[in-house]
C-alpha cells in the first residue's frame, strides 16, 4: 500500500498548494491512501468546515488536528458528523470527535489512522502510550487491517522517538506533525514501522514556523504581548512523506516530500 502523508497545513497558501497538488502527488505516486494535518489552516488556527471539505475533495481520506483542533468553534458540530476528522486520541472522555478512524479502501482493504499528542512542552494530556495501547489492542497489524498509520503530534523528539519504538511492530508508521520542520530522520524501524520525527508544514517557509516573522520576532526581544501572529503568505513548501507497506502492514519504505516554495526539493521515485 503507498500512503501519502502530508503535515500541518498552514493558512490560505499551505491551503491552496495542497488542494493543488494533492490530485496530482495521489495520481503520480500511486497513493491508495492520504492522510493530511490540518489544525493551522484556518489563518493558522484550527480548520473551518469549509476548508476541510476542500482538502477531502481534493483527495484527503482522513485529516488529522492537534493542539490548534478547537481554534475554529464551527468544527465542533463538524467533527461530530464527519468521521474522518480525527483529534488526538489522548484528549480527556467527553471531548468531541474521536482520535481514530477505521476506513475501508475500495478494494475492501482496512486502514487504521490515529492521531496522539505528546505531553512534553504541550498542554496536559492523558497518556499517549497508554491510549495508543487501547486502541491497538483491537486492531492487528496485516491481520485486522492493511495499514495502521499514527500521527504523534508533538514538540519533543524524544518522546516521538520513544513512542515510535514502543509501537515498532503493531503500526505501519510513526509520523510527527506540530513543529512545523520537516526532520532529516526518515528509516523504517527493525519491527516495520516507518518513522519520521517530524514531516514538516505545508507552509510559506519564510517565516517563524509559518507565522509572519516580525511580530514572532517581537514576542522574543521585546517580551510583552505584540501584534497578533498573522500566517506568511508566501509561496508554501508542500511537506509530507510517502510510505509504502507491504502485505504484512510493515513498512517497505520511507521517502520525504518537499515540493515549492523554499525548501530543497525531495520527490520520491514512483
Ligand atoms: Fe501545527
Ligand atoms: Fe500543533
Amino acid at each position: 500500500m503507498r500512503i501519502l502523508f502530508l503535515g500541518d497545513v498552514m493558512g490560505r497558501t499551505g491551503r491552496d498548494a495542497v488542494v493543488a497538488a494533492l490530485p496530482v502527488l495521489r495520481r503520480d505516486l500511486k497513493i491508495d491512501v492520504a492522510v493530511v494535518n490540518g489544525e493551522n489552516a484556518s489563518h493558522g488556527f484550527g480548520l473551518a468546515p469549509d476548508m476541510a471539505e476542500a482538502l477531502f475533495a481534493a483527495g484527503a481520506d482522513a485529516i488529522t488536528l492537534g493542539n490548534h483542533s478547537w481554534d475554529r468553534k464551527e468544527i465542533i458540530p463538524y467533527i461530530a458528523q464527519q468521521k474522518r476528522l480525527i483529534r488526538p486520541l489522548n484528549y480527556p472522555p467527553g471531548t468531541p470527535g474521536e482520535g481514530v478512524v477505521d476506513m475501508t479502501l475500495a478494494d475492501g482493504r482496512r486502514v487504521l489512522v490515529v492521531q496522539v499528542m505528546g505531553r512534553l512542552f504541550m498542554d496536559a494530556m492523558d497518556c499517549p502510550f497508554r491510549a495508543a495501547e487501547a486502541v491497538l489492542a483491537r486492531a492487528r497489524l496485516g491481520v485486522t487491517h492493511a495499514a495502521i498509520l499514527v500521527d504523534f503530534h508533538g514538540e519533543a523528539t524524544s518522546e516521538k522517538m520513544a513512542f515510535a519504538h514502543a509501537f515498532d511492530g503493531a503500526v505501519s508508521a510513526v509520523l510527527g506533525t506540530h513543529t512545523h520542520c520537516p526532520t532529516a530522520d526518515c528509516q523504517v524501524l527493525p519491527g516495520g514501522a516507518a518513522f519520521m520525527a517530524d514531516v514538516g508544514m505545508c507552509g510559506d517557509y519564510d517565516s517563524v514556523i509559518g507565522m509572519g516573522k516580525a511580530p514572532a520576532i517581537a514576542r522574543f526581544t521585546r517580551k510583552m504581548p505584540g501584534e497578533r501572529l498573522q500566517p506568511a503568505e508566501g509561496e508554501a513548501t508542500i511537506c509530507g512523506a510517502l510510505i509504502e507497506t507491504g502485505v504484512d502492514g510493515r513498512a517497505l519504505r520511507i521517502e520525504p516530500i518537499r515540493l515549492g516554495g523554499r525548501l530543497a526539493r525531495a520527490m520520491p521515485s514512483a
